[in-house]
């Protein structure tokens, strides 16, 4: 089977730029021994208006991934990234932790799972969200930060804005922290939100309406979202397309319908058994084993084999590559997914 590189299935010419283009990104954790390798080889891009979901595991390296498109890894001792991120034409890895600076926040924010992460518990919420379009110089004077931030407070979904404003954290329910949050991350007016289990602390109901707001948000501004989640559910409800990552490495990569309708790879295949799905009354099956620890991904060869039913001896060897058609990508030696 001869295998083609990745690229040669892309009609480029044919699409509009990426806002987001990431190419062989790999994100190293230095060890008392050694640095271990985290991410390696992930490159995906990103269009104006996407939600794409990035799924896996826990530690499998979602986070990282963020991280580091953020620019939080590797200004320290700890982590070293390599490859390329290119956002609207500027290749991130090139810039200065100041003109980083001016991009986090205004032109990519962050939601995280935990809002108390993003608020100060200390200082009344309208004051901090009239802070970033203050910083990044969206507005000439504080008043109209302010009004800003109210406007944001408003829009998703905080009644009262102008009085509440003057609340601290402490005066809100999670939902309402996580709501702030998001208003935060918009009041920058980015192109790109990364949000990182931005639910997972919430019950399910205000876990659909947080989900529910990033989507109208997404269609009212036409900001570009990177989900990061380990539900299949959030992903299969919200999402445009999907990453699945597995030891640091996307193993799948599809729109979200054909990856439900046609998971390709067997951890994909197991993920998903492993969940309940509406309408269908299943067994659910855990998928055997543990992923692999940082220290203990192999070097070489496919790090799901030893967790794989198709395992063979190709797998032991090399990693496959992450090919197939322009829209429905697959890394594994026994599966090829049709054009
Ligand atoms: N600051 C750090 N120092 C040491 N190891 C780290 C650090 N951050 C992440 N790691 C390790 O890197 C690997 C990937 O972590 P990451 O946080 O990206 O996982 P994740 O997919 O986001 O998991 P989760 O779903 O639990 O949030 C894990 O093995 C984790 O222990
Ligand atoms: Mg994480």
């Amino acid at each position: 089977m001869t295998r083609r590189s990745p690229r040669e299935f892309e009609p480029e010419k044919s699409r509009p730029p990426a806002l987001l283009s990431v190419d062989g990104l790999r994100v190293s954790l230095r060890s008392r021994t050694r640095m271990l390798p985290a991410v390696q080889e992930v490159s995906f891009s990103m269009q104006r208006g996407e939600i794409l979901a990035l799924v896996g595991e826990s530690g499998c390296g979602k986070s990282l991934t963020a991280q580091a498109l953020l620019g939080l890894v590797g200004k320290n001792s700890l982590g070293q990234v390599e490859g390329s991120i290119r956002f609207k034409d500027r290749e991130l890895t090139d810039l200065s932790e100041r003109e980083m600076r001016a991009i986090r926040g205004r032109e990519i924010a962050w939601v995280s799972q935990d809002p108390m992460t993003s608020l100060n518990p200390v200082y009344p919420v309208g004051a901090q969200i009239a802070e970033v379009p203050w910083l990044h110089q969206l507005c000439r004077t504080r008043n109209q930060a302010r009004g800003v931030a109210e406007r944001w407070m408003d829009r998703v979904g905080i009644p009262d804005p102008a009085l509440r404003a003057r609340d601290y954290p402490f005066a809100f329910s999670g939902g309402m922290r996580q709501r702030l949050v998001i208003s935060m991350g918009l009041s920058g007016e980015p192109d790109l939100i990364i949000a990182d289990e931005p639910t997972t602390a919430l019950d399910v109901t205000i876990q659909a309406q947080i989900l529910d707001l990033l989507h109208d948000l997404r269609a009212q501004t036409g900001c570009a979202i990177l989900l990061i989640t380990h539900d299949l559910g959030v992903v299969a409800q919200w999402c445009d397309a999907a990453m699945v990552m597995y030891a640091g490495r996307i193993v799948e990569k599809a729109p979200v319908g054909e990856l439900l309708a046609n998971p390709t790879h067997p951890y994909t295949q197991n993920l998903l058994a492993s969940v309940p799905t509406p309408g269908h009354r299943r067994p659910l099956q855990p998928i055997p084993g543990q992923a692999p620890a940082l220290e203990d991904i192999p070097s070489r060869g496919c790090p799901f084999r030893e967790r794989c039913a198709l395992a063979r001896a190709a797998c032991e060897v090399h990693m496959p590559d992450l090919v197939g058609s322009a829209v429905h990508r697959v890394a594994c030696w026994d599966r090829e997914v049709k054009a």
